[in-house]
């Protein structure tokens, strides 16, 4: 008899070869997971990932946002969408995934990961298989970014740890910088991350930002030992929190505001040649990663 573990794995197999099938025809099987977090919460990651995925959309990726945030002003919030179900019904009452996958005007797909989301632990492998099956039916995805929600978990340190790339948003103030330095310290020394990306957002300047990122990196690297590397720096404006009223990305709302052209110039370097080169994996691979976080 086969246990659960083995089970697990022939059907990932199986699914294997069914999705490198399919991809023959689609050509599309490397995707590229980023996780984006905070130390503390109100710092900015939801607008950052929404507005990001709008513009990788609109530079020809295909984008799936995984909302694992509840608060106020969440993924769904802002693009102005109301999601009828969540990741939490398919894993908890066996909805299909297909019926929890929302398609935004920007043509970004958005699961609503649902309240716990980060808390959920010793899902059945019926469901696990179940949404495995969902994930790989999603064709034509290249980017993942997976929002969260503030405050250390277990499931945080495991989405950070399986995606390819950790983004830490914090802004100028001292408390989020000492809770950013906490989540730093706690990556490194669970060795989860070698380098994380950093993104100083609600900014006065480009300047005040490099100062910022400078200090935080020189502590993360002499105390640490872990590599910072600057992605970019979004400024305070009041455009942001226009938009957010309007519940529409700020940079489909007013493209030429300061804002939009910092989150452009971050999506230059994301999508440039230096970055290019991080390791893509499978569908089948992100989703067996992922399923070893709720067992
Ligand atoms: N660059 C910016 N300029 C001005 N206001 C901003 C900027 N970025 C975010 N805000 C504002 O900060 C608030 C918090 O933003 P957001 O919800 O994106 O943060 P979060 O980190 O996702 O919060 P949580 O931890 O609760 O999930 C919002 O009211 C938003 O309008
Ligand atoms: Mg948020």
């Amino acid at each position: 008899m086969m246990d659960q573990a083995q089970n697990l794995r022939k059907m990932i197999s199986t699914k294997n070869n069914e999705v490198k099938h399919k991809e023959e025809s689609v050509n599309n099987n490397n995707v590229l997971v980023y996780t984006i977090t905070s130390g503390k919460g109100g710092v900015g990651k939801s607008n950052f990932t929404v507005n990001l995925a709008v513009e990788m959309q609109r530079r020809g990726r295909k984008v799936l946002i995984i909302d694992g945030d509840y608060g106020m002003a969440n993924v769904n919030v802002l693009f102005g969408i109301v999601p009828k179900k969540t990741l939490h019904d398919v894993i908890y009452k066996g909805v299909p995934l297909r019926e929890v996958v929302i398609e935004s005007e920007s043509g970004v797909k958005i699961i609503s990961g649902g309240s716990g989301f980060f808390e959920m632990t010793e899902v059945s492998e019926e469901r696990q298989n179940a949404l495995i099956e969902g994930m790989l039916q999603l064709k034509d995805i290249d980017i993942i970014l997976i929002d969260t929600s503030a405050g250390v978990s277990r499931n945080l340190l495991s989405f950070i740890s399986f995606s390819q790339e950790m983004i830490l948003v914090t802004t100028p103030e001292p408390t989020s910088l000492t809770d950013a330095y906490s989540l730093i310290k706690m990556v490194a020394k669970m060795s989860i991350k070698d380098s994380i990306k950093v993104v100083i957002n609600k900014t006065r300047d480009q300047r005040n930002a490099d100062a910022i990122f400078n200090r935080l990196e020189k502590a993360a690297l002499s105390f640490l030992g872990i590599h910072l590397n600057k992605l970019g720096y979004v400024v305070e404006d009041s455009k942001v929190k226009d938009s957010v009223m309007e519940q529409t990305p700020f940079i489909e709302l007013h493209p030429n505001c300061t804002a939009s052209k910092n989150i452009s110039s971050i999506v230059d370097k994301l999508l440039g040649q230096k970055y290019s080169n991080a390791e893509k994996t499978t569908m089948q691979q992100v989703v067996s990663r992922m399923m070893r976080v709720f067992r």
